[in-house]
């Protein structure tokens, strides 16, 4: 059980809070790349403060304060030029270092003033990799945005998706080193909904939890497994500070606010070896929503909908001080004393873990990968259908599992990446 202060320091995330100042030292995915291809200007809530990401015609991205430092009005509704986004409201320019490049009547007024070298806006560092656009806003020198190995890999479906969840991002981290809740929330629960008579899938016998460079990897034992299992040897990560990636997938909890996160999903498919070489034009991406608007009640259809019930469930901020924690929650417990621990440190000037500054070993860092040959190399579809069917997410997926309300053109251009019939005859997931 931990006090309230405890509580208030691993949930808090504006600036000047421990967490907040700790979480400001990572690269936070925040958008996709193609959406500002789509649109130039985004609003932007992070980490409690309010901003407008957009490119500007010269690809330049920047990420300002949503209110003008001239009388306030919002720039997501201002529009970007060669350089810079143009405040809708007198016109003044912006540049995404911050700089003021126009303000057209008081350069007509008084030409020689130079009252623009005098303003500036607020502005952070925003980098694309991985489709997706990352943004700083933590003090110089900024880190490097990891190149996590999986967005080296080749000849795999990529696609992001965005859900807004109305709860503190810690809850849901703490789900990235929780083994057990699998076995209950998604392969229990799901049964029960399909209407199962009691057939429960396996227990979990085993769990480990270890601390490596990047985070904490979470391992299991399965009834009718062993510890030969790859669940076992390698097992799962918890990426620090706010990631799980499970080897085909990564799921980030951005804190929008001390009281929403942003679900970001960045999901790796590869083909099997009869479509190679495929290569992706542009990821796509989609939000997917979580209330089912017919019943006013959340999506339970798709494993990571089932996620975000137990997170919401636990209250906009989950009161840890009412908690009775036990054996299963024992990743829980090590991961919220490194994390503050982390926060202190980075409170008393020191870096805190995970940080990249290295980029011969950014070019692709390492990390504990179930199936990795399978990501690397594929295999037929023969291979798909048979021997990899056992090992989640080593197969050929004829529906996204994850969240529900793929796009029509999502689904189609990924069963045209897999090779599979352009109208599936399998029937789709219900969308609640
Ligand atoms: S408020 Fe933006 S230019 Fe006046
Ligand atoms: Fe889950």
């Amino acid at each position: 059980m931990l006090s309230e202060d405890q509580n208030k320091r691993l949930t808090e995330v504006g600036a000047g809070t421990p967490m907040g100042e700790l979480l400001r030292r990572y690269w936070m995915p925040i958008a996709a790349v193609a959406e500002l291809d789509d649109k130039p200007t985004k609003p932007v809530r992070l980490m409690g403060e309010d901003l407008v990401l957009y490119k500007d015609r010269s690809g330049n991205y920047g990420l300002v304060d949503r209110h003008c430092p001239h009388r306030r009005a919002d720039l997501s509704y201002g529009w970007v030029e060669d350089c810079g986004l143009r405040c809708n409201y007198h016109g003044w320019l912006w540049e995404h270092t911050g700089r003021c490049l126009q303000q057209p009547f008081e350069e007509t007024a008084h030409p020689d003033a130079r009252f623009k070298d005098r303003v500036r806006i607020k502005a952070y560092a925003v980098e694309a990799k991985a489709g997706l656009l990352w943004a700083y806003l933590g003090p110089p020198p900024a880190p490097l945005v990891p190149t996590w190995e999986p967005f080296t890999w080749q000849n795999g479906f990529v696609q992001i998706v965005f859900s807004e969840v109305p709860c503190n991002w810690f809850q849901c981290q703490e789900n990235s080193i929780d083994p057990v809740h699998f076995e209950w929330l998604h392969s229990n629960w799901s049964r029960t909904i399909a209407g199962a008579n009691g057939d429960r899938s396996p227990t979990h016998l085993k769990v480990g939890f270890e601390e490596f460079e990047y985070g904490f990897t979470y391992r299991r034992i399965l009834e009718g497994q062993s510890e030969q299992d790859e669940l076992w040897t390698v097992g799962r990560c918890c990426l620090w500070p706010n990631c799980l990636f499970t080897g085909g997938h990564f799921e980030w909890r951005v804190p929008i606010d001390d009281a929403t996160m942003l679900s970001v999903g960045w999901f790796f498919d590869r083909v099997p070896n009869d479509m190679e070489p495929y290569k992706q034009d542009r990821i796509p991406y989609w939000y997917s929503p979580i209330k089912d608007p017919l019943t006013d009640r959340w999506i339970t259809s798709h494993i990571m909908n089932q996620d975000f019930i137990a997170w919401v469930g636990q209250g906009t901020i989950a009161d840890r001080t009412q908690e009775h924690l036990g054996e299963s929650d024992r990743g829980v417990i090590m991961m919220r004393k490194r994390i503050l621990e982390d926060a202190d440190h980075v409170m008393r000037g020191g870096e805190p873990k995970a940080i990249i500054r290295d980029a011969e070993k950014n070019r692709c860092v390492r990390l504990p990968i179930i199936g990795r040959e399978f990501f690397l190399k594929g295999s037929s579809r023969v291979e798909h259908e048979t021997s990899r069917q056992r090992t989640p997410g080593l197969q050929i997926r004829k529906e996204f599992p994850f969240l529900t309300g793929q796009p029509e053109e999502v689904r189609a251009a990924y069963r045209r990446a897999m090779g599979l019939p352009e109208s599936g005859v399998d029937a789709r997931s219900p969308a609640s």
